[in-house]
Order: C-alpha cells, then sequence, then structure tokens
C-alpha cells in the first residue's frame, strides 16, 4: 500500500465540522424501515469504509455476516422474539407496560441484515495491545459498528442494532465459526421516519445527560 506524505494536514474546514456534528446529531438507532431496497453493492460499500476504523494491533477483527437466507432470517427474528419476551417479562411495575409499548428492531422490515462478530481467534497483529485486555477486539469490531453506522447515515441509510438476541442461537443459526464472537446484529435501510432525538427519549424510557456529568478529574 503506498502511503501519502503530506506537507501540511488535511483541512478539515467549518462547513465539514458543522456536517459532521450533523450526521452524529442525526445518526440515530432506526427500527422502522422503509421497504425500497439498497442499491446492489451498497452493503459492500458501507461495509469497505467501516474496515476503516481502528483496530488493536491492526488486528481488523471484524467479520460482517450479511444474511441474505429468508430462513435463516426468520429464525433470527424468532430468536429476538423469545429473547424480547424474557426481557420484557422481566421489567417490573410500570417499566414493563412501557417496555411492552417500545419497538426494540426493524427485523421485520429492514431490508439488509448483517451479523458482526469479532474473530477472537485473530493472527492478524499478533496479539498486540490484547495480552492484558483480550476483549480489545470486541471493541474493535464496536468502532467498525459505529464507522459503518455513519457511513450508511451518510447516504441516507438507517441502521439499528439489535442486541437482544442470544449469541449462541445467532452463531447457530449462521453457521459461525466457533472462535466468532457475537457483537451485533444490524439492521439497515432507509428510514419511515427521521428524527434527532433518540426513539427511547421520545417514548420516555430515559434521556440524555449533560456531557459535562460524565467527565471525572482527578
Ligand atoms: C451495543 C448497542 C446495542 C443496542 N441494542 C439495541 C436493541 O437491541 N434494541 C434497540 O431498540 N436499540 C438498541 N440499541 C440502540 C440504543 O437504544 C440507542 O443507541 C440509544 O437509545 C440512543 O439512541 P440513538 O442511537 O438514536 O442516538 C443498541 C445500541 C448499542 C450501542
Amino acid at each position: 500500500m503506498t502511503s501519502v506524505l503530506l506537507d501540511t494536514p488535511p483541512v478539515f474546514d467549518a462547513v465539514l465540522q458543522d456536517g459532521l456534528r450533523d450526521l452524529l446529531t442525526w445518526r440515530r438507532d432506526v427500527r422502522g424501515f422503509q421497504a425500497t431496497p439498497l442499491a446492489e453493492g451498497t452493503i459492500e460499500r458501507l461495509i469497505a469504509t467501516a474496515c476503516l476504523a481502528p483496530s488493536v494491533g491492526l488486528s481488523e477483527p471484524w467479520r460482517f455476516v450479511v444474511v441474505e437466507d429468508p430462513a435463516a432470517r426468520a429464525a433470527v427474528r424468532a430468536n429476538y422474539e423469545t429473547c424480547n419476551a424474557a426481557a420484557l417479562a422481566s421489567q417490573d411495575g410500570s417499566r414493563r407496560a412501557l417496555y411492552a409499548s417500545l419497538k426494540l428492531s426493524g427485523l421485520d422490515q429492514a431490508p439488509v441484515h448483517v451479523a458482526a462478530f469479532a474473530e477472537r481467534d485473530c493472527s492478524q497483529g499478533h496479539g498486540l495491545g490484547r495480552q492484558t485486555m483480550p476483549s480489545a477486539l470486541d471493541y474493535s469490531v464496536a468502532i467498525a459498528i459505529h464507522t459503518l453506522w455513519l457511513a450508511a447515515r451518510l447516504e441516507g441509510i438507517g441502521l439499528g442494532w439489535v442486541s437482544i438476541v442470544d449469541p449462541a442461537a445467532i452463531t447457530e443459526i449462521l453457521d459461525i465459526p466457533k472462535s466468532w464472537h457475537f457483537i451485533g446484529y444490524l439492521c439497515l435501510g432507509y428510514p419511515s421516519e427521521e428524527h434527532d432525538v433518540p426513539a427511547l427519549q421520545r417514548a420516555g424510557w430515559d434521556e440524555r445527560r449533560a456531557p459535562a456529568s460524565r467527565i471525572l478529574y482527578r
């Protein structure tokens, strides 16, 4: 790979800075999708951008499984229904009714499904940076997912992250190598609605806090 050495750093001007802020503000976790399919090659192009993410030791442990098989999709959705019913049952009192009112996945509508895994038995990167923190492999995949999220949003495509599933079941449904650790199930497609406030905040489940309340000084 050729490396470009610039005399001056690249300029990220005010327009781009404002645009990035808008992108982050409007990213959203999406659970309602239009039926419109993504153009051929779109998911591969977005995943290629996601692969620009940082990774521990340059291990690039992300593995993306594009789930096209209707039977596999139905099995994932059935697993989500089972896990979500258990999650609902674990809610107390008034929270239970609120939880029941939430739409927590777009599995039924999303034209594209992607399961993301971390290859835990990853020779690439030669173990650098993960002797004391093997979970750094999983973090690397989470960052790649966020990069995918932003790349998709830049093209008007929404992404919804579904974690209300059983990792072992997903691994079995998709016939995945045992060394791949499940990170998240992603639904992608054009959003049916646009919002600048998280769905859970709009539903009264919880709300964003002031960033200053998340900083500690020592
Ligand atoms: C690791 C992870 C797992 C998530 N799992 C779910 C999920 O199973 N169902 C869901 O509705 N949202 C899920 N979300 C989305 C969050 O609810 C959402 O990011 C949060 O409410 C903030 O909203 P926003 O992404 O629109 O800003 C997940 C997000 C992350 C980062």
